[in-house]
């Protein structure tokens, strides 16, 4: 059987502040959610797969944040953990849509 993917609104794009973090729960989700310096928005799970820090809370860098507990630099792209450490967070899919953002779960 086919899951149709789930479209939660989280946020009007023009209040989205640039490259500081945002916590959007979703039931028992948690996710971070950014607006790079490109305009682009990501949206990744809110725990670093090292000790549990609050991604939200960290730098972004490009396309990367670091986590604001032991600097872990983590792709908010594909999630992807950067060297020299490793992991891997959840993704999610964001639509925009009329000047807001759509999460798809
Ligand atoms: S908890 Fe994120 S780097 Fe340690």
């Amino acid at each position: 059987m086919e899951k149709t993917n789930e479209r939660i609104k989280v946020a009007v794009l023009d209040e989205m502040p640039e490259k500081i973090g945002r916590t959007v729960r979703i039931g028992s989700l948690e996710i971070a959610l950014f607006k790079l310096a490109d305009g682009n928005v990501r949206a990744i799970e809110n725990r670093c797969p090292h000790k549990g820090g609050v991604l939200a809370e960290g730098i972004i860098s490009g396309e990367h944040v670091f986590c604001p507990m032991h600097d872990w630099k983590i792709c908010t792209t594909d999630g992807k953990v950067q060297s020299p450490d490793v992991g891997c967070v959840k993704t999610f899919a964001v639509k925009i849509e009329d000047g807001n953002v759509f999460i798809l779960i």
